[in-house]
């Protein structure tokens, strides 16, 4: 059966993981976590691959990882925060399938990202909510024109009901 894959596109703690996994599970997806299968391929956690390889590597990898997707397999893809920014990745992701851009306020992500252990995240490795909040938005500002490129944007808070009905209204599933 024809089945198209859905890209989820935000920044980190935009809810691309949580959303993703039980949008799979509703509809009988597979999901995929692009930083898991890193992980797995570079045997490293994401953190270890930034400080002993450095970035520049693990875009590299990054991209090799979309590239191994197939197209239109039934596929709900959680990317890394940087994916749509780097090699080109949203023409991968365009002849791959549709995108949606979890569009979620910086104010947001940072009380989200204050509960998770700052090692976890190498780009943002700051504790300091003001810090991390001026972080964010210079980051997002940078990254918008890329996120935007999106099939679709779903602006604020999300939940899988209406991440379905965007869907379903897209004749997308
Ligand atoms: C990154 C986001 C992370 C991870 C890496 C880089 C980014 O993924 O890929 O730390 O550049 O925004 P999540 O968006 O899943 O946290």
């Amino acid at each position: 059966m024809y089945m198209k894959n859905i890209f989820l596109l935000g920044m980190p703690s935009s809810g691309k993981s949580t959303l993703g996994k039980n949008l799979a599970r509703e509809i009988g997806y597979e999901f995929v976590d692009m930083d898991k299968r890193i992980e797995l391929r570079e045997m490293l956690t994401i953190a270890e691959i930034f400080s002993l390889r450095g970035e520049e590597y693990f875009r590299k990898a990054e991209s090799e990882v979309l590239q191994s997707l197939p197209a239109d397999a039934g596929l709900i893809v959680s990317t890394g925060g940087g994916v749509p920014c780097f090699h080109n990745n949203m023409d991968a992701i365009r002849e791959r399938g549709v995108s949606v851009f979890l569009d979620v306020p910086p104010k947001m992500l940072a009380d989200r990202m204050m509960h998770t252990r700052k090692n976890d995240r190498p780009l943002f490795p700051t504790d300091d909510a003001a810090t991390l909040l001026e972080e964010l938005e210079r980051k997002l500002n940078v990254r918008r024109a890329f996120y935007e490129q999106a099939d679709v944007t779903i602006e604020g808070e999300t939940d899988v009901q209406t991440l379905l009905e965007v869907l379903r209204h897209l004749s997308v599933i």
